[in-house]
């Protein structure tokens, strides 16, 4: 249970708010790539205007300027999709201080909001300095906190400010913290753990996490790339983190330990898809250095020529072959909750022939048992930027139980770590 209050606690009617939302979008050409998480603050904004909230000023930041002014981080492309989204006027102050926030509270009116620019141009935020969150908070009343991806961070607009001002959860916030923390500490079992991406030390705690807790772990993405080497395996050319080869040869020593205590699973890449370069037109082959399914079969009766088992100097593995797909999709089937973390592919390189890259079938068959295509559907929470922003390039997230606007906090959430910016809010 969320035990801080939330807007719902606290009188709104008449009071400037300050709120601090995760408008952290990836920008292209000055356009936003990718709405999700200011879709995710309406149902805290819409709250804020219904119960008569008399000034509403956003503060945000935008990737990491590193406390200096780069327009190429400015929030200004946020403005016209939240006006879009959200239905009303959004005033833009072209600082997040002083008189910029003044003149555009002057201009703005009951049910219209004041989008303030990046936090991070100034380098008080990352400081957590004391002053500038007073500036922060001089104009407002009470102070919501919605940003829960940068919650993890204890920044002037997540910890200090909330030292001069009442300051209370949003709904976003307390959806985000109530799902995952409800998952991690009484999962509807068996609990199955999909965790992808680039560096294992990343997300150790993580998978140190799911070893203790979950029925089964199935690694991929490059930190499978990192497990396999580890376990002894040529692996060509693969992108692989040299330095997590002992974290990943610790890891799979407590996962046989687990397994050898109760029925615990823990599943590495078997078979990859490989090639030369990521480029969508690279020639692909399959490679299965650990199911001996594929490359005996299509070599039957002959034994199979080694290339079929073994990744050449030349080529990376860049995505998890049809056997380690099939297996954790059929794992899938026995589980009622999957936390997944992160593609298990280079999903990022399109195809050239309808609508899944050439490297994105793993993570394809992943999204499918999710979707309940091989019969059984279990409970989805999915947390991840790279992870997120595929399913939403796919238009799939409505159809997931959870789709977290967090990368580390939820990370840091589910391996059991508090969070500053939650930690500073008023308890219930
Ligand atoms: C995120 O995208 O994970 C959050 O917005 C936090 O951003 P940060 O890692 O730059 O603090």
């Amino acid at each position: 249970m969320f035990s801080k209050k939330t807007i719902e606690d606290v009188d709104i009617k008449g009071k400037t708010v300050l709120v601090r939302v995760d408008f952290n979008v990836p920008l292209k050409d000055n356009k936003v790539m990718d709405t999700y998480r200011i879709q995710q603050a309406l149902p805290t904004l819409n709250y804020l205007m219904d119960h008569e909230a008399a000034k509403i000023i956003l503060i945000s930041h935008l990737g990491r300027p590193d406390g200096k002014v780069d327009l190429k981080y400015s929030l200004r492309p946020t403005v016209e999709v939240l006006q879009k989204l959200l239905g009303v006027k959004v005033h833009f102050a072209k600082d997040c201080v002083g008189k910029p926030v003044e003149q555009a509270l002057s201009k703005s009116g009951t049910k219209e909001v004041v989008l303030c620019e990046n936090l991070r141009f100034h380098p008080e935020e990352e400081q957590d300095s004391a002053d500038f969150a007073k500036a922060l908070a001089k104009p407002a009343e009470l102070f919501v906190q919605d940003g829960f991806g940068v919650v993890h961070r204890a920044h002037a607009s997540t910890d200090a400010v909330t030292k001069y001002l009442p300051s209370v959860a949003g709904l976003l916030l307390k959806n985000e913290v109530d799902t995952i923390t409800t998952v991690m500490a009484e999962p509807n079992r068996p609990l199955m753990a999909i965790i992808g991406g680039a560096k294992i030390a990343d997300k150790l705690d993580l998978i140190k996490r799911f070893i203790e807790l979950a029925d089964i772990v199935a690694i991929g993405g490059a930190m499978g790339n990192t497990f396999v080497g580890a376990q002894g395996v040529p692996i060509g050319s693969s992108l692989i983190d040299k330095d997590d080869l002992p974290l990943a040869r610790d890891i799979v020593r407590l996962a046989d330990e687990e397994a050898s205590k109760r029925r615990f699973i823990f599943a590495l890449p078997r078979d990859g898809v490989v090639a030369d370069s990521t480029e969508p037109n690279a020639k692909t082959r399959i490679v299965d250095w650990g199911a001996h399914v594929i490359a005996e079969i299509e070599n039957y009766p002959k034994h199979a020529p080694m290339a079929s088992l073994n990744v050449a100097k030349n080529e990376k593995i860049l995505d998890i072959g049809p056997f380690s797909g099939s297996f954790i999709a059929g794992c899938m089937q026995l589980a009622n909750t999957v936390v997944w973390n992160g593609t298990l592919g280079v999903t990022e390189t399109a195809s050239l022939l309808g609508s899944t890259g050439p490297f994105a079938h793993g993570t394809e068959l992943v999204i499918d048992a999710l979707l309940g295509l091989f019969g059984h559907r279990p409970f989805s929470l999915i947390g991840g930027g790279d992870t997120v922003g595929y399913i939403e390039s796919r238009g799939l997230v409505e159809q997931f139980n959870h789709v977290s606007t967090g990368g580390g906090a939820s990370l840091e959430l589910m391996a059991g770590r508090k969070l500053p910016g939650v930690e500073a809010l008023e308890d219930k």
